[in-house]
């Protein structure tokens, strides 16, 4: 039997985990050396999620100019749609409801239909776009806010 997702801090041991499924994951992969600088900073979060002790997907929580920003979420191909990035989003705004943080950000690919529906699910509203930020291939960034009291329950 499986056991459900387990939540926790990621340390210096996991980045070899991460990074597979971040290369799988996204046309422009975050480098190592990008988790490993965000690891243990009293100001950024990177959450790991696993299964039976296996690291299966993260998110990083960071703030860009005071404001709080999703800047990463990603699950492993292979257990996708379990529920793994509900439960990593959760926690997120557990965290920055703790923390007092009144609205968080974040900016995904306009094709990107799992993350769409991932985070309007929460509740997450558009709140306008970056024309042709991303490349290879080139696309628009839709930016997504939400105000963190709001946050419809999963
Ligand atoms: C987007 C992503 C993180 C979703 O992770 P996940 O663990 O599969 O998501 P969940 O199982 O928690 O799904 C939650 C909800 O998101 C939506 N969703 C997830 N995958 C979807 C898909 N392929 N198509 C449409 N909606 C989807 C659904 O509303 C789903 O709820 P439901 O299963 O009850 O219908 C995952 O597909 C992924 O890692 N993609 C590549 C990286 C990425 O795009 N990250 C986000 C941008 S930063």
């Amino acid at each position: 039997m499986t056991a459900p997702v387990a939540l926790r801090r990621a340390q210096p041991g996991d980045l070899a985990a991460i990074m597979p499924i971040e290369a799988a994951s996204f046309h422009r992969p975050w480098r190592e050396q990008t988790f490993a600088s965000l690891l243990d900073r009293p100001d950024k979060d990177v959450l790991v999620a696993t299964l039976d002790g296996t690291v299966v997907g993260y998110a990083v929580l960071t703030a860009q100019a005071g404001d709080a920003e999703l800047a990463n979420l990603a699950v492993d191909p292979g257990h996708r749609r379990r529920g793994i990035s509900t439960a990593l989003l959760r926690r997120c705004l557990k965290i920055l409801q703790d923390r007092g943080e009144r609205w968080v950000f974040l900016a995904v690919r306009a094709s990107n239909d799992a993350a769409f529906g991932l985070y309007q699910a929460f509740g997450f509203d558009e709140i306008g776009r970056h024309a042709g930020y991303y490349r290879n291939p080139t696309e628009d960034a839709v930016i997504f806010g939400l105000e963190v009291d709001r946050a419809h329950p999963r």
